[in-house]
């Protein structure tokens, strides 16, 4: 049994993996510990937010008082750390926050631990298992080999600098302090609650309003794309099988260019819409509901800055030490994952609070 502390839960990955955690692990107490920031929340939990072994805490992980209080009065034994400032076009905009909470914050977070953790002058049993992106280690040419935990770190994105560097303080707690750590670089995750300023997200919440589906640059930047319930079990594997620190990289086998997810959720929609004529009254503006091609809205614009071009991962390593595989197929799990933002625009309309929403109207042009 656990008493885990998990900081970003109430953002993407976070939601999944409390609401897994609690399914699989029904013996383990839960800490969530989460600022709310944009791109968190807590509404993603509210169907869990009663249950008996689940603490939801508003509250910061550079709050040191707080962070070490919450470790002491719930005993905490395994930290999963996922909080982060997570998405590239944000930190090409404006990287301080990127520092602040990925770098600054991480770091308050592995001091807090080891204040608590050994403040007797012995350590008591601990874990702290740091989740982070195979964006640490660059851009891949077409034929070069996938990434793995020997691929040397060469960021390319404020975010992905900022995630290397706070890899780079966990390596050296365990290195220097001796604290017991994992970490897991993994890749481009899709699925339920992902807040729709990403790819995938982005592009069914643009069908739907009838509004253009930007394509950065030519549409082939490559990304390896995992269901984020296979990225879960990753990290319960590493938590439970990794060895100290060691880092894992956890992918899907399923590299993918942009085009090829833009041009099959497109046709994916429409074949929603073909099944079940009612959905052209709930979303008047999708060219499916007048019989038209989504990718009519398909926009090329202009390339992100330092686009890298392609990611992929070879999770050969957490395969044989940890037991990791994928188990959901992209077929399958991008059709559960249209069908969820189908029957969940409330929980799209909730999250895009109003400058969110004014952003989405201003920067993207209305083609119904
Ligand atoms: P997200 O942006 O959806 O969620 C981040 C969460 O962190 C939010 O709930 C936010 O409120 C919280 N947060 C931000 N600053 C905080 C602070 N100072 N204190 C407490 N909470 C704070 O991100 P995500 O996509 O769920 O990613 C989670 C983690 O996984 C990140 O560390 C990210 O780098 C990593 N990761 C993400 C992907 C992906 O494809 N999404 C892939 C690999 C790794
Ligand atoms: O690889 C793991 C990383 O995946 C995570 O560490 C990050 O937190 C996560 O945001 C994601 O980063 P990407 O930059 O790869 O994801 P994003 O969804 O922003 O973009 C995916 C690809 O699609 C990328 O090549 C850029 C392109 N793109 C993205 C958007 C938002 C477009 O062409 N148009 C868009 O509007």
């Amino acid at each position: 049994m656990s008493n885990l502390l998990i900081t970003g839960g109430a953002g993407f990955i976070g939601v999944n993996l409390v609401k897994w955690w609690l399914e699989n692990h029904t013996a383990d107490n839960i800490v969530v510990l989460d600022a709310l920031t944009y791109a968190g929340n807590a509404t993603s939990l509210e169907d869990v937010l009663g249950h008996a072994n689940l603490n939801f805490i508003h509250g910061d992980i550079k709050d040191t008082p707080l962070v070490e209080s919450l470790l002491r009065d719930h005993d905490i034994d395994l930290i999963i750390h996922l909080a982060a400032e997570s998405h590239v076009d944000r930190s090409i905009e404006g990287p301080d926050e990127f520092i602040d909470t990925n770098v600054i914050g991480t770091h308050s977070l592995l001091k807090a631990a080891r204040t608590v953790w050994c403040e007797s002058g012995t350590w008591r049993k601990h874990r702290f298992h740091h989740v982070s992106t195979d964006e640490v280690y660059g851009s891949l040419g077409e034929d070069d080999p996938p990434f793995c935990e020997m691929t040397p770190y060469a960021p390319n994105s404020p975010y992905s600098a900022s995630k290397a560097a706070s890899d780079h303080l966990v390596r050296a707690y365990h290195h220097t302090f001796g604290m017991e750590v994992t970490t897991t670089n993994c890749s481009n995750n899709y699925g339920p609650y992902q807040f729709p300023e990403k790819l995938i997200p982005l592009i069914l919440t643009n069908i739907l309003r009838g509004k253009e589906l930007p394509i950065y640059g030519d549409g082939m930047n490559v990304r390896d794309w995992l269901h984020v319930s296979d990225h879960c079990r990753g990290i319960a594997m590493a938590v439970a099988h990794g060895r100290v620190g060691e880092t894992y990289c956890i992918g899907g086998r399923n590299e993918a260019p942009n085009l090829d997810i833009v041009n099959e959720l497109c046709h994916q929609v429409e074949e929603r819409f073909e099944k079940n004529p009612r959905l052209k009254d709930s979303f008047p503006h999708c060219p499916a509901g007048r019989g038209e091609k989504n990718t009519s809205l398909i926009t090329y614009v202009t390339d992100r800055p330092g686009h890298d071009r392609r990611y992929a991962i070879d999770p050969t390593k957490a395969s044989k030490e940890i037991g990791y595989e994928p188990l959901m197929t992209f077929v399958s799990g991008i059709s559960e994952t249209v069908d969820w933002y189908l029957g969940n625009q409330s929980w799209v309309e909730r999250v895009m609070d109003g400058s969110y929403r004014t952003w989405i109207e201003n920067n993207y042009q209305d083609r119904s």
